[in-house]
């Protein structure tokens, strides 16, 4: 039976992992708990150990403003970790899957970036996922590098639940509204994650024997569809108030305001639209429009809060 690594099952996407990747093989789990993944040597002496067919990479430093700071920290866990299980992957003849984000993009123009448009990172976040994206390319190891945007989940920390909790506590509150990209669930992560593996996994052999290998590659893995950030906070509480939520917040002093208004430490990109052609046409898949994965997620998160 074929088997699969899944390297942090406790992350908004790793833990949709678990449940999706349970059907393709044998799968083994390995988080903080039992490793620390900035050890690379240990880590990859463990996900050696479990020979796996498969190597799902979950784990990320994510905490952007935080890399401005901790380059080393970032680096390690965003470009030395995938690096080294591109070479685990390679000397086990099986794929590694891995993601990467719209943060490898300067950003600019309106347009939804291409897979093969030229990457220009404006953080030191985004350089260092870049940096895992080339050395899997590099390694020559097949690959699935999903490259995704705005992140959310019924559990983990996010945009939705810090919206929904600074909602319950403020009479008002200004959210960036000059930011644009596609909120994506990790459920919806996970889900195509899965339809694409075993779309590879199980391609007939060809002439040279290396079956699925043309798919190989990078892809932009999002919902459909583009908002802000403002507009987004506005969907969620519109969720909310239908569920009777109680919200301290007062509809007229909900307020946009630009990126200028609100300093971060690390520059994000205004535009983070994705183009998601090739994912689909590849794959033969038709990803869904955002504000669906918002509902059931919100609803997801609802129920769980409730005891429903
Ligand atoms: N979140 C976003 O908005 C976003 C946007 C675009 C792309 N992405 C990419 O999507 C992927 C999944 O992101 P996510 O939102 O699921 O991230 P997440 O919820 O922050 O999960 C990251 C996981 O990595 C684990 N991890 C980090 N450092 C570790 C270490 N030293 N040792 C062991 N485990 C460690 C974390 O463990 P602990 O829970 O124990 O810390 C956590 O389980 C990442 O590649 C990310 O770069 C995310």
């Amino acid at each position: 039976m074929r088997r699969i690594v899944l390297l942090a099952p406790n992350g908004q996407v790793g833990f949709e992992l678990q449940r999706s990747l349970a059907p393709l093989g044998l799968l083994f789990c390995l988080s903080r708990a039992d490793v620390d993944f900035s050890d690379i040597a240990t880590t990859s002496a463990r996900v050696l150990a479990l020979q796996p067919d498969v190597i799902v990479n979950a784990a990320a430093w994510t905490a952007v403003d935080k890399a401005e700071t901790e380059q080393d920290a970032a680096y390690l866990l965003n470009a030395a970790l995938p690096g080294a299980l591109a070479a685990i992957a390679q000397q086990r003849n099986g794929w590694l899957v891995h993601y990467s984000t719209d943060y490898v993009y300067p950003g600019t123009g309106e347009q939804p970036w291409r897979e093969d448009d030229a990457t220009a990172p404006l953080s030191v976040y985004g350089a260092s996922k870049l940096a895992g994206d080339l050395a899997i390319r590099q390694s020559g190891v097949r690959h699935l590098i999903f490259r995704t945007s705005w992140v959310y989940a019924a559990r983990g920390n996010n945009f939705m639940k810090t919206m929904l909790k600074l909602a319950a506590q403020r009479e008002s509150l200004n959210v960036v509204a000059d930011q644009f990209g596609a909120p994506t669930s990790a459920r919806l992560i996970a889900n195509v994650t899965a339809f694409a593996l075993q779309q590879v996994l199980n391609a007939p052999p060809a002439e040279n024997g290396e079956g699925g290998n043309d798919k190989s590659g990078v892809y932009h893995l999002a919902a459909a569809g583009a908002t802000n950030w403002y507009q987004f906070a506005g969907a969620i509480f519109g969720l909310a108030r239908q569920a009777g939520l109680p919200l301290a917040l007062q509809p007229d002093q909900f307020n946009p305001i630009t990126t200028a208004q609100f300093p971060t430490p690390a520059q994000r990109p205004a535009n983070s639209r994705l183009d998601l052609s090739k994912l689909e046409q590849t794959f033969g898949l038709t990803l869904p429009d955002w504000h669906s994965q918002l509902k059931l997620t919100f609803d997801e998160y609802y129920s769980a809060m409730s005891g429903l």
